[in-house]
């Protein structure tokens, strides 16, 4: 495992991040002030009739009308789709892209930013820096607390010949604000909430463990874990305004840990079955968590301790790191179970293929940043331990 000798970290943030209830009526005066005057709005068709999303195509809507918008944006969307998008931003000579939605959403839109100013194929860029131009300017707004596009550098798109998952990165990939406005989550389903949650949780604790990250990841994580799982505690009544503004920042501040850092092989193995399975991404990663955690042991203890012990010190007062350990991932299998986000065997849509699943995780470009270097034989294990 690679640990440098010392941290050079060349920090990539949007350079505008609003948060708080009522934070998109900025957008239209972040847009005046960049000179974007012929914006494409990427939504997520899941949003419905969103009291959030009317307010700010209003906000949006000028003289001449209503301002154009797409929503033809599947869960787990693949090049294809961004391509579309991007067809879309040229014909209609767009100079930015607004996305509002979840991750599927602003990584089709990441994804098209990239395609409209750049030849060929999506498929041509995968890996770091491979485009030349600089995107469309995107504008983020999240409207689940999972994900933490709106402040990363990479797009995940799937390719269908073999199917698998694809990562497009870049500095430039990096949105250029951010809106982070809790309002938005009021819509969603308290299941797919809570799914999303457990993503945030994944990106703060794999950036958190891993031991390249940088003191700056590493203290991000640190807080985006703590704010999560104190809302975890609430299982299934999780779901309030002020728990949901909370879920909201934490997402954001888990993008700019794993964003500045990697994901890791609790990814590996929900990219994975996200791309054999079509399983969703948040899900994925909720039954995958626990396992992972437990597969590391005495490997994590201390600094999973740190973390529990800052979510309850009364509790695991005088407690051995292994036991705060314990109750840490106990609280995640209990608020993944309280909220019905699913089994393995659900998120795969019946039984999977383990040693293809296996194979397909240790090729995952943020295989060597787990805490452990994980060889084929582990992920078996871990599959294998979830019967
Ligand atoms: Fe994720």
């Amino acid at each position: 495992m690679h640990v440098p000798d010392y941290f050079d970290l060349q920090l990539l943030a949007p350079r505008r991040i609003l948060t708080g209830v009522g934070c998109r009526a900025a957008l239209p005066g972040l847009l005046a002030e960049d000179g974007r005057r012929r914006p494409l709005v990427v939504s997520d068709p899941r949003l419905g009739d969103s009291a959030a999303l009317r307010d700010v195509l209003a906000l949006l809507a000028t003289a001449a009308g209503p301002v154009p918008m797409t929503s033809d944006v599947p869960g787990e969307p693949d090049v294809h789709c961004a391509e579309a998008i991007a067809a879309l931003l040229q014909r209609g000579q767009h100079d930015c892209v607004i996305a509002i939605g979840g991750g599927s959403v602003i990584d089709a839109a990441k994804g098209a930013a990239v395609a409209t100013t750049n030849p060929g194929h999506l498929v041509d860029y995968e890996g770091f820096d491979r485009f030349m131009v600089d995107p469309l300017p995107l504008y983020a707004l999240p409207t689940t607390a999972g994900t933490g596009s709106e402040v990363t550098r990479v797009t995940v798109l799937g390719v269908l010949d073999p199917p698998r998952k694809i990562s497009i990165k870049g500095a430039r990939l990096v949105p250029t604000a951010a809106l982070v406005d809790s309002d938005f989550l009021l819509t969603v389903p308290v299941r797919v909430g809570a799914a999303a949650a457990t993503d945030a949780l994944t990106h703060a604790l794999e950036a958190y463990l891993r031991p390249a990250s940088s003191p700056v990841s590493r203290a991000l994580g640190l807080r985006a874990a703590t704010m999560i799982l104190r809302v975890m505690g609430a299982g299934a009544a999780y779901a309030t305004p002020a728990n949901l503004a909370d879920l909201s920042v934490a997402s954001m501040l888990a993008g700019l840990a794993f964003g500045n850092s990697d994901v890791g092989p609790v990814h590996c193995l929900a990219e994975s079955i996200g791309a054999v399975y079509h399983a969703p991404h948040g899900a994925a990663n909720a039954v995958f968590l626990g396992p992972v955690l437990h597969y590391y042991g005495a490997v994590v203890a201390l600094p999973l301790a740190e973390v529990a012990r800052t979510v309850w010190p009364d509790a695991l007062a005088g407690r051995s790191a292994g036991e705060a350990t314990q109750v840490l991932v106990a609280a995640v299998e209990g608020f993944v179970a309280a909220n019905d986000v699913g089994t393995l065997r659900s998120v795969c849509g019946g039984a999977m293929d383990i040693d293809r699943i296996a194979a397909l995780a240790v090729t995952n470009n943020s295989n060597a940043s787990g805490p452990i270097p994980m060889t084929q034989a582990d992920y078996r294990s871990i599959i294998a331990s979830m019967g």
